[in-house]
């Protein structure tokens, strides 16, 4: 047992008699929380140890067994012969350091120089977000290809097109699909935006103030890949502005996987019948044998709350506190960790789902079909016969009242009753207000028709 689990104090050493033990240490402690940050504060460790000998501030010597030694703490956690006890160590950091002086004696206790776990932590934050942000933005990528495959495997179904649930105008699955498409194309921008606000270093900065030692901050960022120096000491120990940034671009994301999931939960119930989820995408019922249930649609739905929780969260713990380092920023990784970790699983879960779904065209193409969904098209073409827009949009109405009243559709009526209304009818018009004739006419840029939406499929190539 390492002597200050006996209750002697941990590294901070000569101030204190006693440390916190039991319930007190495992409060304190961010060990459970943090340990995923190994590997980059493994790196950090060594990118400092190695400019540390650079400068002269250590020997050489010392360098090599500090940077062989992590490497073989490193591969104790690795293989999981490590021993993860919160109340012999705070943190990672302080867990690393201490395994490494164990291995390679006094030359460990000389890697701290120059540096302090504000700057530290910190420093492994961002590494983790980049990476982190570089896994989220490859999800959103693949979900995008997955969006876009479906929608040109699905060229010809038609489906209503909905404002206020209610059906409006009728368009192309593919359309549809493609909405989503663009949605995720925004959050990819949001995700690459977060990548890049991680990718400064705050190494280097110490415990606040800087360092009395001649350090080369811009030689440790260099060896860790990032592109800048931070400016300013008291900022980079205490800026998390890119942990947030990269929890609100996760939020965003689970923001459009709910409406995506939500469409999917009313499309597979009954009443729509639009798609039949892949039984692997779906759960049944302990109880009710006839159940298959969207699950895993519902469940990236509900998990929405709780990335908006992490947000709200993080935000809230940043609020008033004052320069530099608190231990109040030690609460940052949770919320981090759990909004990229659920962004990443939901994209994945979703994009299986997008995949293998059953598309029910002829449902979708009935429900289209059936009801007064071409009335704009109507009024359009008597505004193509001369008659103002607004006065054709009148002679519509009623026509629609009078199909609401005998519980008919549009296309039910002959152009006998249609002449009833408006004299203007003639024969062209049944097929004009035909599904597929309506859905071809919005031509406009970005419209539904079949060839606006090959210039999406275009444009939406070139972005992949
Ligand atoms: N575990 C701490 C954190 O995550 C590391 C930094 C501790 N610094 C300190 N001055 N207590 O924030």
């Amino acid at each position: 047992m390492p002597e200050h689990a006996k209750g002697a104090a941990p590294l901070w050493g000569g101030r204190f008699s006693e440390a916190p033990t039991g319930d007190l240490a495992r409060f304190g402690a961010s060990l459970e929380v943090d340990k995923r940050l190994w590997p980059h504060d493994i790196a950090g460790s060594k990118a400092h140890a190695t400019m540390l000998a650079a400068k002269g501030i250590i020997s050489a010597e010392d360098a090599e067994a500090i940077r062989s030694g992590l490497d073989a703490v490193g591969e104790e956690i690795a293989s999981g012969a490590f021993v993860f006890d919160p109340t012999v160590d705070e943190d990672i950091h302080m867990a690393i350091e201490r395994r490494l002086t164990e291995r390679i004696g006094p030359a460990g206790g000389r890697l701290h120089t120059a540096r302090s776990r504000n700057d530290q932590v910190a420093l492994d934050t961002r590494l983790f977000a980049k990476e982190a942000a570089s896994g989220l933005a490859r999800e959103v990528r693949a979900l995008m290809a997955a969006l876009l495959e479906r929608a040109k495997a699905e060229r010809d179904v038609i489906l209503p097109g909905y404002t206020h649930l209610q059906p409006a105008q009728p368009v192309l699955l593919a359309h549809h699909l493609m909405a989503y498409f663009w949605m995720f194309s925004r959050d990819l921008t949001r995700v690459e935006a977060a990548r890049h606000a991680a990718d400064a270093s705050p190494l280097g900065a110490a415990a606040l103030a800087g360092t009395t030692y001649p350090i080369d901050r811009q030689m440790t960022a260099s060896a860790l890949g990032l592109s800048s120096v931070i400016p300013n000491s008291l900022d980079a120990v205490s800026d998390r502005d890119y942990a947030l940034d990269l929890i609100y671009a996760s939020s965003v994301v689970m923001a459009h996987l709910s409406r995506l999931c939500e469409e999917l939960v009313l499309w597979s119930s009954a009443e729509f019948g639009f798609v039949t989820m892949d039984d692997a995408h779906s759960t049944g019922s302990s109880i009710m044998p006839q159940k298959k249930n969207p699950d895993f649609a519902e469940l990236v739905r509900g998990k929405t709350g709780r990335v908006y929780g992490d947000l709200m969260a993080l935000l809230t713990t940043l609020k008033g506190i004052p320069l530099a380092y608190d231990k109040d920023l030690q609460e940052d990784k949770e919320p981090l960790f759990d909004a990229v970790d659920t962004a990443t699983a939901s994209l994945a879960v979703v994009r299986g789902m997008v995949a293998t779904m059953a598309v029910n065209a002829d449902r979708m193409a009935k429900a289209a079909g059936e009801g007064l969904m071409a009335a704009t098209d109507l009024a359009d073409y008597l505004v193509g016969k001369g008659l103002p827009f607004r006065e054709a949009h009148r002679v519509v109405g009623s026509l629609v009242a009078r199909c609401v009243a005998e519980g008919k559709a549009l296309d039910d009526l002959t152009l006998a009753e249609l002449r009833e209304f408006s004299e203007l009818f003639e024969a062209d018009v049944l097929s004009w207000v035909e599904i597929g004739s309506v859905v071809a006419r919005r031509r406009s840029a970005g419209g539904t028709a079949p060839e606006a939406l090959e210039a999406q499929f275009a444009l939406a190539e070139q972005l992949l």
